[in-house]
């Protein structure tokens, strides 16, 4: 197992070491900004590749001025940092990295003050839901967080108790993962995921005003879809019966990647089975981000210097 490492406090530390007070902002309201990315490993040339990194960092610092995170850091010294990271670590298997952009003032009192900074760790990571079979799925009884109150497509920690509340839910009732709607009745997206619906061989997809997260991996699927199978794909408002009378649903995430549904409340979609579209997509992004699919190579950006395995 590689030696966990996280940049913390302008300096590369063990991760045993990464620790905060318990005064500070970020811990006792909310205020923190995260991302997540996946790193990886391709066997076949012993390289590692983070995928959209930079399309990663451009998100988060736009995402931190809705909460006034000041960092002393650009796109380009963040992806810097972290392939730097990755590289002290020496990760030989898939991975997840997670940088963190929190308030750091100790004070009491919820007002946005200046003082922030970020870190970033790493871990292994495999499936975060199940990739292999369809997901089982319900509605959630929780409603999606609105941008007025605050904003999902800002991937704030705080805002994440609404994911968590829907995600567990869906678990106690013995289901794999939830859909949220919005207040209006109309689908948002996944507790942490984008979702994808095919009727009559289109896709189709909830606008970036449903209250989503923009996902870089919804932006991938569009592209690989209109790309490479030459799928009309939509973003407009999908009503949550659309869900139980869809041909196929996915839910795609850097975490969730490609993840097939089966059922909606007991509703079997298609045969139940991962469909055609879903399963070519599936394919298509697996390549993709293990830096197989040379078009898509800028996608990829690599960790080790010299790759262990000559490239293939
Ligand atoms: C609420 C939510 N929606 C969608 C996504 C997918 O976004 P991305 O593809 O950028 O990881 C995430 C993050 O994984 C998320 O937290």
């Amino acid at each position: 197992m590689a030696e966990s490492i996280a940049f913390f406090e302008g300096r590369f530390v063990p991760l045993s070491e990464a620790k905060v007070s318990v005064q500070i902002h970020a811990l006792n309201y909310g205020t923190a900004i995260f991302e997540g990315i996946r790193g990886y490993y391709n066997e076949l040339n012993g390289q590692m590749y983070l995928f959209r990194l930079r399309d990663h960092y451009s998100r988060m610092l736009a995402n931190c001025k809705l909460i006034k995170v000041d960092l002393p850091y650009d796109v380009d010294a963040l992806c810097a940092l972290t392939v730097e990271l990755i590289r002290r670590c020496g990760f030989k298997e898939n991975i997840y990295v997670r940088p963190l952009a929190y308030k750091n003032a100790c004070q009491i009192g919820t007002k946005l003050v200046p003082g922030a900074d970020i870190t970033i760790f790493a871990v292994p990571m495999g499936d975060y839901i199940p990739t292999d079979r369809a997901l089982k799925v319900c509605i959630s009884s929780w409603r999606r967080i609105e941008d007025n109150s605050i904003p999902a497509r800002g991937k704030i920690c705080g805002s994440y108790v609404n994911s968590a509340l829907a995600a567990t839910e869906a678990r106690d009732n013995g289901f794999d993962e939830a859909i949220v709607l919005n207040n209006d009745g109309h689908v948002a997206e996944g507790a942490a995921m984008n979702l994808f619906m095919v009727r009559a061989g289109e896709l189709v997809t909830t606008p970036i005003t449903a209250n989503i997260l923009e996902g870089i991996t919804r932006d991938t699927v569009i592209k690989i879809a209109r790309q490479e199978f030459g799928l009309s794909c939509q973003a407009r408002q999908i009503d949550r019966t659309e869900l139980y009378l869809a041909d196929e649903l996915f839910f795609c995430g850097t975490g969730a990647q490609i993840a097939a549904i089966g059922s909606v409340d007991h509703r079997v979609i298609g045969d139940g089975r991962p469909g055609p579209i879903t399963l070519k997509l599936t394919e298509a992004y697996s390549k993709i981000v293990r830096g197989m699919d040379k078009k898509y190579i800028e996608w990829c950006t690599p960790v080790y210097e010299v790759a262990s395995v000559e490239q293939v």
